[in-house]
């Protein structure tokens, strides 16, 4: 690969489609050129959550249009492309073919290679996006609605997963919390807006694994214990969960994001001790959560920690993470893009796979 290039990084994995240009030159690290994202949020919440099916319809729409934003936003041709990125998984499987299917086509067009890459990697390597850019090692907590888990992280490539989730993510327990108490899809957002105004110690909830002693987590009794403490509170008051006074609501929210909030920080403290690390980076879409920013900064200043997050709105699924990741693959050499076009998708893909 040439010492300078510009890739262009397509996401489609899930409910949102993002495209983005990213140029590296020589060894600094890559910079964001332009991006461009469509939240496939308000088609799904009719439905309560994401449809797949019209997740990957919608995907095809969108791909295009966005590329050319983008490219228009950088003051680009298509042609000035090096290498085409696309998220090969982990993922819903028709909505990463669009993007895989548009990558290769784009490529085999151009006559330029293309990288498949893994969601989790883009979204651990997205605070490099941010003004302030992390350096190695450091210990990584990601959290987004499909993936918990604690990782030392050595260099681009060199993942070491320490702990993650038995069962649900810390994404999804927001989400399905959220959904126990009517705030729709999707919850997280929706839980942690109403927590502001909410008292996180009005209901005891319980910190699953809070004590054990590895760095793993567990989230599903978690929805449960809210769904009973919910119910508990509308058959006091002859209502429907939903029809529970908003102060109600608001502390059940904020002591479901205290739970949830404490247990992240607690073990990403343990991670740090038991590595020696003196860096956390934080990403995935649960990273965008204000009082895990809160308390993490709180306690990490403490202990002359550095934390990193990548930009609010690059906290969740974007294209910008994608080419980065693609970028700093290439750069680092550990790399090289293909020009073999028969691509295929992997749904189901450990990080610690790559
Ligand atoms: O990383 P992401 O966009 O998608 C996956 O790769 O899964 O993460 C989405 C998750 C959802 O569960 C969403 O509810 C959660 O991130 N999320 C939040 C916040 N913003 C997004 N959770 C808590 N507080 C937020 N502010
Ligand atoms: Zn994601």
């Amino acid at each position: 690969m040439a010492k300078d290039f510009c890739v262009l990084g397509i996401e489609s994995s899930c409910d949102e489609t993002g495209v983005a240009l990213v140029r590296v030159s020589g060894a600094s690290l890559p910079v964001l050129q332009a991006h461009a994202l469509y939240s496939q949020i308000e088609m799904h919440q009719a439905y309560g959550g994401v449809v797949p099916e019209l997740a990957s319809r919608d995907h095809i729409r969108r791909v295009l249009p966005l590329t050319q934003e983008v490219l228009h936003e950088a003051g680009q041709a298509l042609q000035e492309v090096d290498v085409v990125a696309f998220t090969r998984g982990p993922g819903l499987a028709g909505a990463l073919l669009v993007g895989a299917g548009v990558a290769c086509a784009l490529g085999a067009s151009l006559g330029k290679p293309v990288l498949g890459v893994h969601h989790l990697e883009g979204h651990l390597l997205s605070p490099f996006l941010s003004a302030d850019a992390p350096e190695f090692p450091f210990v990584a907590l990601l959290v987004s609605g499909g993936h918990t888990q604690l990782m030392r992280v050595d260099g681009v490539g060199r993942y070491q997963i320490l702990g993650e989730t038995i069962d649900d993510a810390a994404g999804e327990a927001f989400d399905k919390s959220a959904k126990l108490l009517g705030l729709g899809y999707p919850g997280g957002p929706a839980l942690s807006k109403l927590a502001e105004i909410g008292n996180p110690a009005a209901f005891k909830l319980p910190r699953p694994l809070l004590h054990s002693d590895n760095l793993d987590f567990s989230f599903a009794g978690l929805k449960t214990a809210v769904m009973v403490q919910a119910k508990k509170l509308a058959v006091a008051q002859n209502c429907a969960v939903e029809a529970l006074p908003k102060a109600v609501l608001a502390d059940l929210a904020a002591s479901t994001q205290a739970a949830i909030v404490e247990v992240l920080v607690k073990k990403s403290l343990v991670a740090l001790r038991t590595t020696g690390l003196q860096r956390l980076v934080v990403a995935g879409g649960v990273g965008a959560n204000r009082s895990l920013r809160d308390q993490l900064n709180r306690v990490c200043a403490q202990r002359g920690v550095r934390v990193h997050y990548p930009e609010l709105h690059l906290c969740t699924d974007n294209g910008a993470m994608i080419a980065m990741a693609a970028a700093m693959r290439l750069q680092s050499g550990i790399e090289t893009a293909s020009e073999v076009y028969a691509f295929d998708v992997k749904p189901r893909w450990p990080l610690d796979a790559l």
